[in-house]
């Protein structure tokens, strides 16, 4: 499943790197990774960093990652109005994860979807994570 979503996100990057390159040397220059990491999921660096580490520190779960991942989360909160309660679920979520409650965690997870995540990928959704 882990496979199967980076494959997603990778298989579309890798192809257009590869048909960009047709005619011309092959190179992995910074500037054609940054690309291909800002085409990924329609330019939206959070989703991507949620995808290669929030979901799979959940997935296996691997307990002390999640902690760190939630601690990370705390971190990016927008100080705009509506996003008051990202910082305690993510901590919430943290506190979960270090007791290995993995319920506690993911419904830390879905709590921040179901009423941010809308909101932040309309306003903040194509900026770089702080
Ligand atoms: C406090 C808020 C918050 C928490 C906690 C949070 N996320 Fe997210 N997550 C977001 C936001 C906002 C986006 C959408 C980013 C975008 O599309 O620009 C997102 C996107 C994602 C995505 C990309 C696909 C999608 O649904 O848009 C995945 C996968 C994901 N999160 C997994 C997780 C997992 C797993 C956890 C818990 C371990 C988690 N997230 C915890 C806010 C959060």
């Amino acid at each position: 499943m882990l496979t199967h979503r980076l494959l997603r996100i990778l298989l579309p990057c890798a192809l257009a790197a590869a048909l960009a390159g047709l005619g011309n040397e092959v190179n992995a220059s910074p500037d054609r990774a940054h690309h291909a990491d800002a085409t990924a999921r329609g330019g939206r660096p959070l989703a991507v960093w949620m995808a290669g580490n929030a979901a799979p520190a959940l997935a296996r779960p691997d307990y002390p990652t999640l902690v760190r991942v939630f601690n990370r989360i705390a971190q990016m909160a927008p100080t705009s109005q509506g996003f008051d309660r990202w910082g305690p679920i993510a901590r919430e979520g943290a506190g979960a994860a270090s007791s290995k409650d993995l319920e506690t965690a993911r419904r830390a997870c879905k709590d921040c979807h179901d009423t941010m995540r809308a909101a932040y990928r309309k306003t903040f959704g194509d900026i770089a994570l702080p």
